[in-house]
């Protein structure tokens, strides 16, 4: 693997193997040095997890990190995003972490600039991202290994999702049982790639395993598509009387960044069947594994 750009683009035994290796990363300590790499976070829309986990990741596996800051950098004086890349690659930098609005950038970006680098699709627009499905996988196999016996669903705002499309690549290629992409008419995908779509929460939670919940992505809503949130919450929100629909013992995840008491109640959030910041612990050791599947590829 030269580049990691879409979950659509690895192969069932290429996720087992990120898997395997993430939780070797989390249960073992001592982790492989590769301090002859560099790693640049290019980040032209706003991150706290993403960015911070790849930084930790590239730390652990003793390689540099740069965060380019963008507010400062050429691009401000018209360079284009392919030549900054190619002048970092020119200064011995080989792994980009790239989130950009812009849907496909980075897979136009692997075209232009060959294998000689190595890109990472931290976020592209509402198109996919790839390293959140990756740790979300994690974090459902760590309790519930068994994907062939799961009902997921997938509740919000999913027609500007990134991590929902992601997800949807994930499950069918590790062959879930049931997926369920729950939300309101006027946010529903026009042509999911797999699972069912309802506008019923009740429907959409019936004997769920997990519950992945979403925010409303205002930033990328048209005007015609905003909702009221008071009406939203009381519609699709999480909340002790939703969750009841879902088994007893279902996990509710959330990719972050929360937004309390509008799709997810607080006491929901900070309840143990949260597993949104063991999402977040994942995260780390799912990037180290991604990192560095890409440099064995050399
Ligand atoms: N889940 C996620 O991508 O969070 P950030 O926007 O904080 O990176």
């Amino acid at each position: 693997m030269n580049h990691f750009l879409e979950i659509s683009q690895l192969s069932r035994s290429q996720v087992n193997s990120l898997l395997e290796r993430a939780f070797f990363f989390k249960h073992n300590l001592q982790y492989p040095t590769y301090s002859h790499y560099t790693v640049a976070n290019l980040f032209y829309e706003n991150s706290t997890r993403t960015r911070v986990s790849f930084e930790l990741a590239a730390n652990k596996l003793s390689m540099r990190v740069i965060n380019v800051n963008l507010q400062t950098s050429s691009e401000t004086k018209g360079e284009l995003i392919s030549d900054t890349i190619k002048t970092l690659a020119a200064m011995g930098i080989t792994l980009f972490v790239i989130r950009h609005t812009q849907e496909g950038l980075q897979q136009e970006l692997a075209m232009q600039l060959g294998n000689q680098i190595h890109l990472i699709n931290a976020g592209d627009g509402k198109h996919a991202h790839p390293s959140q499905a990756m740790l979300d996988l994690m974090t459902i196999f760590e309790e519930k290994p068994n994907f062939s016996q799961l009902k997921i669903a997938i509740v919000g705002n999913i027609r500007h999702s990134r991590v929902a499309n992601s997800l949807q690549h994930a499950f069918s290629t590790l062959n879930v049982r049931e997926l369920v992409l729950v939300s309101p008419k006027i946010w529903q995908p026009h042509s999911p790639h797999f699972g069912q779509v309802t506008d019923s929460l009740e429907k959409g939670l019936a004997d769920a395993d997990v519950v992945i919940c979403l925010r409303i992505q205002h930033e990328r809503l048209l005007k015609n598509e905003q909702i009221d949130l008071l009406k939203y919450h009381n519609e699709y929100g999480l909340t002790q009387k939703t969750i009841q629909y879902a088994k007893t013992d279902v996990m509710i995840m959330h990719p972050g960044p929360i937004n309390r008491n509008v799709e997810i109640d607080s006491d929901i959030a900070d309840s143990p069947q949260s597993f949104i910041l063991r999402q977040v612990t994942n995260g780390v050791f799912m990037r180290m594994a991604i990192l560095e599947s890409l440099i064995d590829s050399e």
